[in-house]
């Protein structure tokens, strides 16, 4: 299987993203961190561990990931009202998390990694503040990890969080700026191709059904989300967004990828704006690979019936 960490700020389909991912035989998770982003961190921590604790692996470590963004001002997402999820829909839960913060961990785990002669890979499903502090602390981090899988940025999609801005590159533009010019490679999941796979009603109902106490809760928590803007995806449900990166890691064949040079704003009225160039002459650094299209019936049909798996539970 194949090792990963998972930063998210759950979030909903951050929720979802860590129950797709705990449910996948070809991932090890090693760990899900938990970064400020939605929510403040404490409730992302909060939510977090409610996760692992649903998924029945409350002996998956949860560490707490930054707090704050590294320069910019702090953006917390439109939902942010909701907060912790709440004990009706998400049962709380005792578990604490791992002493110690998120980056050191991310930091550790790829040197240790690159040391043993294995390889991490990371899913970033929020602000990417943790990823950049860990690349930051030593050189050999980044040799240690394989591949960082990012939900984020938009290019012909317009943003959704400011008309040129997605809102895990708005909300730590620098980290971003960072994380794309180490060198690691990033394959990123973008608005353009998030929102071609919509949850629909149809689907609720099948996490109702056949996804036990995980699905209720996640579909639950899915009527909280933005869903049913026909203006803006011209069909009726809900993107998946975060979802994406952790199907990538479990069945590369769902995407198709392009390589593009990729680069970001970091200050003005289009901080956190993602540009790619993809007819950069070939050299041309940093090469990133943009996921441009996804199969959308097999990416529900691997969701749904992973996530089928918790129906015991
Ligand atoms: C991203 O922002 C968050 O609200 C979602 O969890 C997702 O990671 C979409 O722009
Ligand atoms: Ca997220």
């Amino acid at each position: 299987a194949r090792s990963v960490i998972l930063d998210a700020d759950p979030g909903v389909d951050d929720m979802g993203a860590i129950l797709l991912a705990l449910a996948s035989p070809e991932l090890d998770v090693e760990a899900v961190c938990a970064v400020a982003g939605n929510v403040p961190v404490e409730a992302t921590v909060r939510n977090a561990l409610k996760t692992v604790a649903l998924a029945g692996q409350p002996g998956i470590p949860v560490l707490r990931g930054s707090a704050r963004p590294l320069v910019a001002e702090q953006v917390l997402g439109k939902h942010a009202a909701v907060g912790v999820f709440p004990d009706d829909i998400v049962p709380p839960t005792e578990i604490d998390p791992q002493s110690g913060s998120a980056a050191l961990f991310i930091a550790e785990r790829a040197i240790v990694a690159a040391r043993d002669g294995r390889r991490l890979s990371i899913c970033a499903s929020g602000p990417l503040t943790d990823i950049a502090l860990a690349l930051t602390m030593d050189a050999r981090v980044a040799r240690g990890i394989e591949r960082i899988a990012i939900m984020g940025g938009a290019f012909t999609a317009l943003g959704n969080r400011r008309p040129f801005a997605e809102f895990n590159m708005l909300a730590d533009p620098h980290a971003a700026a960072s994380v794309f010019a180490s060198g690691v490679a990033v394959t990123l999941f973008p608005l353009d191709v998030t929102q071609q796979a919509l949850l629909q009603d149809h689907h609720l109902a099948t996490l109702r059904a056949s996804c036990g106490a995980a699905g209720k809760a996640l579909a639950a928590m899915f009527e909280f989300s933005d869903r049913g803007n026909l203006a803006r995806y011209g069909r009726p449900g809900g993107p998946i967004h975060d979802i994406m990166p952790v199907a990538f890691l479990i069945a590369p064949d769902l995407f198709t990828l392009r390589p593009a040079v990729l680069g970001i704003e970091t200050g003005g009225s289009t901080a956190g704006h993602t540009f790619a160039d993809f007819d950069a002459p070939a050299g041309d650094v940093p090469v990133a690979e943009i996921a441009v299209a996804v199969d959308e019936e097999r990416l529900f049909a691997l969701l749904l019936g992973r996530l089928s798996a918790y129906g015991e539970r």
